[in-house]
């Protein structure tokens, strides 16, 4: 097991720069995810990590030990990837046995590793059969026993689940939860995904355009998104923005956006006249006779919650909420804002304000 430790790091692909100096911080044992939208450049640096991609700038350490000119195979790591690159003509004993045989392990060994990594993931039935005789999280399980028998200081792995099913990502998702608290290895996962990274992670690293926009555990993340990106980014359905400013009505401070819709302000040191946009979770309105008066777009069931899409001019706000309800298009609907559950943004820098 292993600390990692990414410090200022570059990367160029020849004139074209995709990483802007990286630093992120990994325990010994945890579980980090890196996510960010397609192209942000979390393969990459996944890729660095495991040493199949120079580094332009910067340090990369596992354990104690710099890694930077240190080729793949002495780097003590393991990589899952996407596509389980199984060999079609081997057993799923010869699949997972593969990294030892090629490291020319005797066959007692061999045959310990295999099917203990066998016996944690549920494949012990299948250790005969060929990969095409299996399902698609069998394959992905072969994949990670191949993984495990080499007992490295940190897995790393590359969106395994995007080829699976939506109910059998849910599935896998709790097994490789179950096998970290089992194995207790430094796990560093890329997703794009933000369910896989607020279930899994223990910290979550957010990524754009190659940089770092915020690292920390989940629902701190949730609960205190630095910036609009993180906001938006985090939590679903994702969270509502509206554009405007911080006004003083007699006393009164309140939000109104640009389009005239007046919303309740929390505790800000912000002064009156400040250009903000105003954040606010779908799961955080309720409908009260007291709320806010709205347009109702469109409402929808979803069984355990009703998800209600309204309107104030150009102004979208759309709520999540746990009762039923049903309303004609455009009759009036009114939301409800607890202002404590509101996210100020500072409308140039889109920081948290
Ligand atoms: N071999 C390469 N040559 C040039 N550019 C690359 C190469 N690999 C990745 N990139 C660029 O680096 C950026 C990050 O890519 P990548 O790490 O694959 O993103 P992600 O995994 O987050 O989708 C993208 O802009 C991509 O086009
Ligand atoms: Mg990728």
């Amino acid at each position: 097991m292993a600390q990692v430790k990414i410090d200022n790091v570059i990367k160029r692909y020849g004139a074209v720069q995709v990483m802007h100096g990286v630093d992120v911080d990994i325990n010994d044992g945890e579980f980090v995810v890196l996510v960010g939208p397609s192209g942000c450049g979390k393969s990459t640096l996944l890729r660095m990590l495991a040493g199949l991609e120079e580094i332009s700038d910067g340090t990369i350490s596992i354990g104690d030990r710099v890694v930077n000119d240190v080729p793949p195979k002495e780097r003590d790591i393991a990589m899952v990837f996407q596509s389980y690159a199984l060999y079609p003509h081997k057993t799923v004993y010869d699949n997972i046995g593969f990294p030892l045989k090629m490291a020319k392990r005797p066959q007692d060994e061999i045959d310990k590793k295999v099917t203990g990594a066998a016996d944690i993931l549920d494949l012990t039935k299948y250790l005969k059969r060929y990969p095409k005789e299996l399902s698609g999280g069998q394959r992905q399980r072969v994949a990670m026993g191949r993984a495990i028998v080499r007992d490295p200081q940190v897995f790393l792995f590359d969106e395994p689940l995007s080829n699976l099913d939506a109910k059998l990502r849910v599935t896998m998702r709790v097994e490789i939860k179950e096998l970290h608290q089992r194995l207790g290895t430094t796990i560093v996962y890329v997703t794009h995904d933000q369910i896989e990274a607020m279930t899994m992670a223990d910290k979550i690293v957010v990524m754009r355009d190659g940089r770092v926009e915020q690292i920390g555990a989940p629902l701190d993340l949730y609960d205190n998104p630095a910036n609009i990106f993180v906001a938006g980014f985090i939590g679903s359905p994702s969270m509502n923005f509206v554009h405007g400013q911080i006004v003083n009505d007699g006393g009164v401070r309140q939000f109104r956006s640009d389009n005239g819709l007046m919303l309740p302000l929390p505790h800000t040191n912000a002064a009156d006249g400040t250009k903000v946009t105003y954040g606010i979770r779908p799961e955080h309105i309720t409908i009260s006779d007291h709320g806010v008066p709205l347009r109702v777009i469109v409402v929808e069931p979803t069984g355990s919650e009703t998800q209600v899409f309204a309107k104030h001019g150009t102004d979208f706000i759309d709520a999540m909420v746990k009762d039923r309800f049903k309303a004609a298009p455009n009759s009036e609907v009114r939301f409800a804002i607890d202002p404590a559950n509101v996210h100020l943004f500072d409308r140039a820098t889109e920081q948290r304000l």
